[in-house]
């Protein structure tokens, strides 16, 4: 029998989060949205281009949350996105009401999902569902790593003219502006960017990384990035539905590791069929620790203020 996953918000992130699982044939799926029709509208559209894309996963759509029952893994997307000069902390009070409902329906229908939380303020509403779920917490995993981590390998790759698959590197810390970037394990084929690149331009590449949501939110005018976030997420659905045992940088639950505690926060995590399996504790240096202790406090902050 084939997986199955619920995107829950058909949106852009969600809806091409249901094209991607789709088209890598990873699970059937429901994409779920509470506009009358929309789900249902895209998910039809998905089907109709399987005979073109050659897939057989099915995709379907509904306005009842109900319908995620017995998924395998569940992405939650719902919410609003960012405007021009919104910061993703704005976000916070109107998607926390939204993910806080969806994560109820989770728990009633999908007892045993893992779930990635794609939702804005990211670390926050991983947080919120982490709660409001109350599963083991290696089984609420937030997106938002992956992400980072891809704008800065891209930025990299433009940078010097390389190959795209041939750039590493990883972002830790919340998903914002005070996100860290670490240059000193970023590479190219092995070779460590810091090598090839001048100090005065990896720091813009980094300050384009903190920003690269910003950036396109600024392009678009209307909405927020969802190619790159889609991908992103379908890279860790992968990795669980798989049991790939990937290495991802991921919004996961801290009981001390890199001296946060009790918090979801972006750490390096080996990503497999029980959700995060693996923690990993690089060595950090005190200014780099320093910048993910900032971050995660920033994370901190703002749980606080949604009083769960
Ligand atoms: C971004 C938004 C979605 O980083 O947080 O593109």
């Amino acid at each position: 029998m084939n997986h199955k996953v619920t995107v829950f918000g058909a949106g852009f992130v969600g809806a091409t989060t249901a094209q991607r699982v789709a088209e890598k044939q990873l699970a059937d799926v429901t994409l779920i949205d509470i506009i009358e029709g929309m789900p249902q509208g895209k998910a039809l559209d998905v089907m109709e281009s399987a005979c073109l894309e050659r897939f057989d996963a099915k995709v379907t759509g509904s306005n009842n949350s109900a319908d995620c029952r017995d998924s395998d893994l569940v992405v939650i997307t719902s919410g609003v996105a960012r405007k021009p000069g919104m910061s993703r902390d704005d976000l916070l009070k109107i998607n926390a009401g939204i993910v806080g409902t969806v994560s109820d329906a989770i728990k009633a229908n999908a007892p045993n999902a893992i779930v990635i939380i794609v939702s804005n303020p990211l670390d926050v509403m991983t947080y919120l569902a982490g709660v409001r779920l109350g599963f083991p917490k290696n089984k609420v995993i937030g997106m938002a790593g992956v992400l980072d981590s891809a704008r800065f390998r891209c930025f990299i790759a433009m940078e010097l003219g390389v190959s795209m698959r041939d750039v590493d590197a990883m972002v830790l810390g919340g998903h914002g502006d005070d996100m860290v970037p670490l240059v000193r394990y970023a590479t190219v084929a092995g070779i460590k960017v810091e090598d090839l690149i001048p100090k005065d331009r990896l720091d813009a590449m980094v300050a384009r990384t903190r920003t690269g949501g910003a950036e396109i939110v600024n392009l678009l005018k209307t909405g927020s990035a969802y190619y790159a976030p889609s991908s992103s997420a379908v890279e860790m659905v992968s990795a669980v539905l798989n049991d790939e045992k990937h290495v991802l940088p991921c919004a996961a639950w801290c009981t001390g590791q890199y001296g946060v505690n009790d918090m979801f926060v972006g750490v390096p995590c080996v990503l497999g069929k029980n959700g995060v399996e693996k923690i990993i504790e690089l060595k950090l240096t005190d200014d780099e620790l320093a910048q993910l202790n900032k971050s995660a406090d920033h994370v901190l902050e703002n749980v606080k203020n949604l009083n769960l």
